[in-house]
């Protein structure tokens, strides 16, 4: 259990290191950028990296005994610890490759216990930063924030991701075509964690990924449960910290978006 001022603590570098690092991505931003694939329907590019190192190494001066999992591999980076802290330095990749001004850097300090203490979302080209810590409410640029108060599906805005897997693709087709005519409409933007915090501000209404990693989530989950909204996989139930991929469906609580996948 840590203390409030513990909670704080990771809080404060969970923003400082999203806002630096997000103060570099946006230098890079119109620069000619080095891309490379890293799987099918996936690329990296050099900022990425440079991006992660920038959070790691702020956060080990500060921490040198906590843990690290991130979206790219640095085999120097301790893997346990007290805190681990999880870190997609470019959750939008796709769209930072080709200048699409939608992508965030996503932040989150996990307990031994697997309970998301603190995250930090930050989204470089319209310097928002969105937080929250267990507790402690969630915050955009310092203000509380909460989830909207839409009640019926047919007024909902749903967001969603393309999986890039083929089946899992024409399982978000069979989905959408599920619930596309039910909602009031649906959006693609391509970075699921800052689909998350938006949800987590009232801007969409619920969320739906296949199959997202913990870096994706992490820090969306704490943003979302602190705005008063709702995280689960797609069974269901509530979503929980696993450093494994998952499924989720996000919303602000207040209707039911079912569909058989
Ligand atoms: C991706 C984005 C995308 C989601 C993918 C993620 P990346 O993250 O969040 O919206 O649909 O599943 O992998 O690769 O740009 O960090
Ligand atoms: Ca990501
Ligand atoms: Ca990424």
């Amino acid at each position: 259990m840590k203390t409030d001022i513990e909670l704080m603590g990771l809080l404060e570098l969970a923003r400082e290191t999203a806002v630096s690092a997000g103060n570099l991505i946006r230098q890079k931003w119109s620069q000619p950028k080095e891309i490379k694939s890293k799987g099918f329907r996936d690329v990296v590019t050099d900022t990425d990296i440079a991006a992660q190192k920038l959070i790691t190494d702020a956060i080990q001066i500060k921490f040198p005994a906590h843990g690290f999992l991130t979206e790219e591999d640095d085999s120097d980076l301790p893997t346990d610890g007290p805190v681990i802290w999880v870190i997609d330095p470019v959750d939008g990749t796709t769209n930072f490759s080709r200048e699409i001004p939608t992508f965030c850097i996503s932040i989150a300090a996990v307990s031994a216990e697997n309970e998301v203490l603190a995250g930090a979302i930050y989204d470089p080209m319209r310097d928002e930063l969105f937080s929250a810590a267990l507790g402690q409410g969630a915050t955009l640029n310092g203000q509380p924030v909460h989830v909207s108060s839409i009640d019926e599906l047919g007024d909902a805005v749903i967001a969603l991701d393309w999986s890039r897997s083929a089946d899992l693709r024409q399982s978000v087709l069979d989905v959408l075509d599920q619930f596309a005519h039910q909602v009031n409409t649906v959006r693609a933007f391509g970075s699921a964690a800052l689909a998350l915090a938006w949800v987590g501000v009232g801007r969409v209404d619920g969320y739906v990924n296949f199959q997202l990693k913990p870096w994706d989530l992490a820090a969306a989950s704490v943003i979302i449960s602190e705005a008063g909204g709702k995280l689960s996989d797609l069974a269901g139930q509530q979503w929980g910290y696993s450093p494994n991929a998952s499924g989720c469906v996000a919303g602000n609580g207040r209707f039911h978006l079912t569909f058989n996948n």
